[in-house]
């Protein structure tokens, strides 16, 4: 939950999405009476346009527009034929939806560590969770920061899996000059109102090279019917509604330059504090910076002290996924446990943050030292 605009309370959250809903509000409801007056409310024109915007925008391919990134996940997943008695392997510092949305597929996720500056999966762990089973990897991109896809790809080629991007924080990102998402066989978008590319409520993707598995996605995303009603296989209630679809369609354009945005006020960031033994997320030229996580000792009493100096901040993730009661996992992966307990989110929203990141970065070395 947002709190109110800072402008009327004084205190900067650390994202709030309907303001940046609000910069673009004559043109969204120019896009939502559209939708209206059409008649057409799920499927329909602003959907395929959306598809084919952002299918441009990755450079080429086929978007399958959804509900949600969990429902772009799990869609995936089964149009590549992954399901039950499968193992597929994902980093274990990731959003729960990552891993949920592989058990609602029917297969099991098996938790990898993580590096400890990338803060995404590690591939010599990757290596080593692989077994006779495993099927499939899903590397995420955490915080906006590439995975080390040419070494994630090479050990999928070697044991013949597929890889799945989850690409739910990357929107943008590229990497040796290829977006992320056209790395593997498939990838999942989310439009999380607080992402990158941002919807008014939920909605997803999921981005292919493959006509064959773009078409099974499309039947998997409406009950697995296809255009004369039947249905070969069960799908779920995965379809994208014409108002998200719209309102990406006013968004997409201006996705780079909020990009853009982000990564001015993280290099502010990083500036501000070198030097103070905080460790900072790495500076990379294309990321995202869907997040700018700080690792600290004693992140909880120095969250509630910026909290009382009106800075709110966020924690992705409370826990590493195998500590989760969810995925009933022994494992113990001590890089992902760390970061857990460590890791700090500082407002980076270019509509709260912008101009910002002084005083933000002042509030808490100030809070790390009292
Ligand atoms: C890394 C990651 N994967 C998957 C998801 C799931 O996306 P959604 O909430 O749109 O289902 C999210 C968003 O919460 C995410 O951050």
């Amino acid at each position: 939950m947002c709190p109110a605009a800072d402008g009327m309370t004084g205190v900067i959250p650390q994202a709030d999405p309907a303001r940046r809903l609000g910069r673009f509000r004559s043109e969204i409801d120019q896009a939502l009476k559209r939708v209206l007056d059409s008649g057409r409310l799920l499927l329909g024109p602003e959907t395929a346009a959306f598809e084919q915007e952002f299918a441009a925008y990755l450079g080429g391919g086929e978007v399958v527009a959804v509900a949600s990134g969990a429902s772009a996940l799990t869609i995936a997943l089964t149009a590549l034929g992954i399901g039950s008695g499968d193992e597929v392997v994902v980093p274990a510092l990731t959003a729960v939806p990552t891993a949920g949305a592989i058990h609602r597929a029917g297969a099991l996720p098996i938790f990898a560590d993580v590096d400890p500056l990338t803060r995404n999966l590690d591939s010599a762990a990757l290596g080593a969770a692989i077994g006779p089973r495993t099927r499939a990897i899903v590397p995420v991109h955490l915080h906006g920061m590439p995975a080390d896809m040419p070494a994630i790809l090479a050990v999928a080629r070697r044991h013949g899996l597929a890889v799945i991007e989850d690409c739910a924080q990357a929107h943008g990102t590229s990497l040796g000059g290829r977006m992320l998402g056209t790395f593997g066989h498939a990838a999942a978008f989310s439009f999380y109102p607080s992402k990158n590319l941002g919807a008014a409520g939920d909605a997803g993707a999921i981005f292919t090279a493959d006509a064959v598995l773009a078409a099974r996605a499309r039947r998997l995303r409406a009950h697995g019917l296809d255009d004369h009603g039947i249905a070969a296989e069960t799908g779920e209630t995965g379809r994208i509604d014409e108002m998200q679809a719209a309102i990406l369609r006013v968004l997409l354009p201006h996705l780079d330059a909020a990009n853009a945005d982000r990564r001015r006020i993280a290099g502010e960031y990083s500036a501000a504090l070198a030097g103070s033994g905080i460790e900072l997320p790495p500076e990379f030229p294309t990321a995202n910076y869907h997040q700018f996580a700080v690792a600290l000792d004693r992140r909880d009493e120095v969250r509630a002290r910026m909290a009382q100096a009106g800075i709110l901040t966020g924690i992705h993730y409370p826990r590493a996924l195998h500590q989760h009661p969810a995925f009933k996992s022994a494992a113990s992966l001590p890089v992902a446990e760390r970061l857990a307990a460590r890791l700090l989110s500082l407002p980076i929203q270019p509509e709260v943050a912008e101009a910002r990141a002084a005083q933000i970065a002042a509030v808490l070395l100030r809070s790390l030292r009292s």
